[in-house]
């Protein structure tokens, strides 16, 4: 399984770089709202920053709704770097885009879903990446990660290509679940990839390993 983090933080991104088990990075609207960056120019040369940091794959968002702005977006965007995935949102608008980049041969990432029909969709329109959205299922009650299992019991038996890349991740658990049930990708806040380091076994080990050496060596 592929691991993607989830920020357009660039001292984030860095430091899970530095892990050496970065795969790839996620971005959304709201992402790079949070990192102040605004401005057409400013949002192509913040994917740029990202994409010296990381040689896997970085999903840049259209924020248009319509088909025309969607391409023209999604153009854009990826000449930004050979490594440049465009995230398009599940609607009809955005499957028509995802035909349309599929033929060209640019690579997508269909964000926003939420159900196994929607991931059905997104596989027929040729989409690179499937983001069922698993942490904000489970904020309504739902079962996210049945989702994932659905979507993966259904790309197996159909053969669709279509990687899952289980998105809103809120901690450690969804990462081993992503896992378990099939998913491709996982793309996470940092402090949940962080988080898969912690055991008290392993703090209280390490001190006692540690402890017994200074006894002995002084
Ligand atoms: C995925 O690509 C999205 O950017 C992200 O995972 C959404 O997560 P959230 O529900 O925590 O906002």
């Amino acid at each position: 399984m592929k691991f993607f983090v989830d920020t357009a933080n660039l001292s984030q991104i860095q430091e899970a770089h530095d892990l050496g088990i970065l795969d790839g990075v996620t971005t959304n609207p709201s992402l790079m709202a949070k990192e102040g960056i605004t401005g057409e120019q400013a949002v192509l040369d913040h994917y740029a920053k990202i994409c010296d940091i990381v040689d896997g794959d970085v999903s840049a968002e259209v924020i248009s709704t319509d088909f025309e702005g969607m391409i023209k977006e999604g153009e854009i965007l990826s000449e930004i770097a050979p490594n440049i995935v465009v995230k398009v949102p599940m609607i009809q608008e955005g499957i028509k885009a995802i035909s349309y980049f599929t033929r060209k041969g640019i690579r997508t990432n269909c964000t926003l879903v939420f159900s196994a029909g929607q991931a059905i969709l997104a596989a027929k329109a040729g989409a690179t990446y499937v983001s069922p959205f698993i942490g904000r299922i489970d904020d309504i009650s739902w079962d996210g990660m049945q989702l994932i299992k659905d979507i993966a019991e259904i790309y197996a038996v159909q053969l669709f290509d279509t990687e899952i890349l289980a998105a809103s991740v809120r901690n450690p658990l969804h990462i081993v679940d992503s896992a378990k049930n099939g998913a491709d990708v996982v793309t996470c806040p940092l402090n949940a990839i962080l988080g898969l380091l912690n055991h008290p076994l392993t703090d209280i080990g390490l001190a006692k390993f540690l402890a017994d050496h200074k006894k002995a060596n002084g």
